[in-house]
């Protein structure tokens, strides 16, 4: 649905976004991390038209970024929640949607609907008459995710949407975007919130300038270090150790007081046999756990620059 190619833009001297490669499939919900200054909001004015490359290319639903015909395509296919929200404070909520939708060439009938559908999901309906000048951050921040949606688009930019929200506006923005998942709708998520992109996003990228890497939070995770399962037992317990060791030969198995670690390549997968093979040998367990690098330790060592 969203590709690009060695995407570059330069503003001056300075390379913003450089040579930058990936794909979205329909449906998907990509997460693109960075620090602050990464390109981010480059990349996402590029696709959405707003600006142009510099190099390389850019498609979405196979229509090309900086071909004139093209974009007038993708601006109709595209819904954008800007860095800046940016409403007619002096409008009420409804009118301020009915604006955009009468700017898309949304028909009435259909206006209507996704007014009253996105203002109720987002718990604004109560407030369509208010002036919006009087909003807070986060019925702002909602307002402006509802007037990218108006025209039903089939890709939806987001840039940080929950920047600068309470964490209970932000879950409510995050609770958003999992419910137009359901919808199948592409959702393409500009963040620097790690946490943010590992709840809502089913492939992440990372960002610094250059792409980093891509992959699900999971792989993402595997990138840095080994991981282990942990098993903490209501008392030590040699027989149990002898019991994992012979269980699994191959991995590393250690006791410590109470807890047993297991060296694993996928631990999300091997728990239940090891806490299968702990309680067989007449082990209680306490606690069953995954530790060991986080999307964090690998999004820290991508994007530290002096590293
Ligand atoms: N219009 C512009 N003119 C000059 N430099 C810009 C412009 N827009 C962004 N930049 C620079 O490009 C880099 C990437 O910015 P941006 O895409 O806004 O990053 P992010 O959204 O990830 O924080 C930054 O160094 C920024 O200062
Ligand atoms: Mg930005």
């Amino acid at each position: 649905m969203i590709e690009t190619e060695n995407l570059t833009k330069k503003f001056g001297d300075l390379v913003a976004v450089d040579g930058v490669s990936f794909s979205v499939s329909e449906g998907e919900v990509f997460g693109f991390l960075g620090p602050n200054g990464a390109g981010k909001t480059t990349t996402v004015r590029i696709l959405c038209c707003l600006i142009s490359k510099t190099s390389g290319g850019a498609r979405i639903g196979g229509y090309d970024v900086s071909d004139e015909a093209d974009s007038l395509k993708i601006r109709k296919m595209i819904g954008l929640v800007p860095d800046n929200v940016g409403l007619y404070e002096a409008l009420s909520a409804y009118k301020n949607l009915d604006f955009y939708g009468r700017l898309y060439g949304c028909p009435e009938a259909q206006r209507k609907e996704n007014i009253r559908r996105f203002l109720t999901m987002l718990g604004l309906w109560e407030k369509k008459d208010v002036a919006t000048g009087t909003f807070s951050k986060g019925m702002k921040q909602k307002l402006a995710i509802a007037r990218a949606l108006v025209h039903d688009p089939q890709v939806l930019f987001m840039d940080e949407p929950t920047a600068n929200l309470d964490p209970e506006s932000s879950k409510t923005v995050r609770d958003f975007i999992l419910e137009l998942r359901k919808e199948k709708r592409t959702i393409f998520l500009n963040t620097h919130n790690l946490d943010e992109a590992q709840r809502v996003c089913d492939r992440i990228a990372i960002l610094n300038t250059k792409l980093m890497a891509t992959g699900t939070p999971e792989e993402l995770e595997r990138m840095v270090g080994a991981r282990r399962a942990v098993i903490r037992l209501e008392e030590p317990s040699q027989t149990v150790l002898a019991a994992l060791k012979k269980r699994f030969p191959d991995v590393d198995v250690t006791a410590d007081g109470t807890s047993l670690t297991v060296e694993a390549t996928d631990p999300e997968k091997q728990t239940p046999d090891i806490v299968e093979a702990v309680v067989r040998a007449g082990g209680r367990v306490q606690f069953a756990g995954v530790v060991g690098s986080t999307l964090e330790d690998t999004y820290l060592k991508l994007v530290r620059r002096d590293a």
